[in-house]
Formats: C-alpha cells, structure tokens, sequence
C-alpha cells in the first residue's frame, strides 16, 4: 500500500495521546517526513524560560514577541537512532523540552498569537512539498485545512497521565501520577479553550480513541483508513 507522493497527513488530538509515537510510526512505515510541532512550542518556551521571560508569576509577552525573529528551530536527523531531533539557535533541545518544567509553561506560550504566525508558517514551509505527517493541536483545522487525511486522536484523560508518567519515570525524572495528571488536565483546559486555534476536531477529521489499542492495532486502523480513502493501489 502507498500513498501520494504529496500527500499530508495531519494528526491533533489531546496531550499525551500517543500522537507523536503514532505519527512516527506511520512515517517509518510510509516513508513520510515527520513534523512534531508540539517541539517547536516547546522549544520557543524553553527559550522563554532561559530569557526569564516567563517564571512562576509572570509572562512578559511582549519581550517574547519582540525576540521571536531570534529563535531559529529546525529538525535534524539523528543517524544513529534515525529519529529527528530538535535543534534551537544551534542547540540540540530534543531533551530538554521534554521535562515537566517546560510543559508547565508551554500552554501559555503556545496561546500567544504571534508565537502561533511564525510557527505556523514554518510548519506550512516544512511541509509544502507533501510527504509529511505532522501532530499537533491545529494542522487539520489552521496550518493544512486541506490535508488529504485528518485524524483527532483521544484517549481517556487517567491513561494518558499513566502513560506519561512511564515516559517520565523511564527517563529517570522524578514525578508522581497527582502531578502529571492535574498538568494533563490543566493543558487540555488551556488548549480547548484558548482564544487563539483552540484544539477542536476538524469537520472532516477521523476520531482514533486509542485507550484500550496497542499500536499494532493503531497501525491496522490507520491501514484500513488508507484503503479506505485511497482505494486499493
Ligand atoms: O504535543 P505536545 O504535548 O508536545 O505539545 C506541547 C504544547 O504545545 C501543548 O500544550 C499545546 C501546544 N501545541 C499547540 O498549541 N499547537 C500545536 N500544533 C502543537 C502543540
């Protein structure tokens, strides 16, 4: 089975869903670029945060705004793990904005609108050629309204903190479920009700609840999605 040369597959859905682990799987599979964008907030909030733009009870938005033509993110393959990591200003940051501190932060960074322009166009840049599947909270609905396949991925909110919790835990990093889940909650609340590109499933988006799927199961959906949309080849 294949799928067209230009073809865009856009992926949103809640945090810690699986997106990433389902999106990089089908990219493996299908030979497709893979766009994490969820990194690329991330990174522009770990940036916030060494610039002491953001902390504990402050935001100075308009530090941000004015420093944004100064943060250069860009994707670089790993050769030895095959995986594409993160790069800030030259930085490798696959690491760092991963932890908990930069995803305490990342929902009020990601809700400025002019964060979102420069990294939806970049996103829009990364993936004009096709060839890509890119998760996040917006593509089927703002960056790629026109993406040939849109899925909205959910799962129940207690298995998505369990889930991040082992990511977590197998990195080494010390979190307890309490902590992980009120985040989880707390991101879903920021992210559906924000002003700017709320998450909200897209008219012609495919619903995956993967809560009680292993991903041999996700892969088998996602095959018969493209049957099902493609035809056979
Ligand atoms: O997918 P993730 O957990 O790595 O995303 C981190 C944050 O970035 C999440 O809280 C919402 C935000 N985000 C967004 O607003 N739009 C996207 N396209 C991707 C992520």
């Amino acid at each position: 089975m294949s799928l067209p040369n230009d073809v865009v597959i856009a992926i949103d859905g809640y945090s810690s869903c699986g997106k990433s682990t389902f999106a990089r799987a089908i990219a493996g599979k299908y030979h497709l670029t893979y766009i994490d964008t969820g990194a690329m907030y991330r990174a522009v909030t770990l940036f916030a945060l060494r610039n002491n733009f953001i902390g504990a009870n402050f935001f100075n938005v308009e530090r941000l705004i004015e420093m944004l033509s100064k943060i250069h993110i860009e994707f670089v393959k790993n050769e030895d793990t095959g995986k594409e990591e993160t790069f800030l200003n030259g930085e490798n940051v696959e690491e760092a904005i991963r932890d908990l501190h930069v995803a305490s932060y990342v929902s009020q960074v990601s809700a400025v609108k002019e964060v979102r322009t420069k990294m939806v166009e970049l996103q829009r840049k990364m993936g004009e050629k096709g060839g890509v599947v890119l998760d996040g909270r917006d593509i089927g609905t703002v960056v790629f309204p026109n993406a040939h396949i849109k899925i909205f991925m959910t799962a129940d909110p207690k298995i998505r903190a369990q889930r991040r919790l082992n990511e977590l835990l197998a990195k080494g990093e010390k979190a307890a479920f309490d902590e992980v889940y009120q985040n989880l909650l707390q991101r879903d609340h920021y992210d559906t009700t924000r002003e700017e590109s709320p998450l909200v499933k897209a008219e012609d988006a495919y619903i995956l609840d993967n809560s009680f799927m292993t991903p041999q199961q996700q892969m088998e959906w996602f095959d018969n999605l493209v049957l099902k949309i493609f035809g056979k080849p």
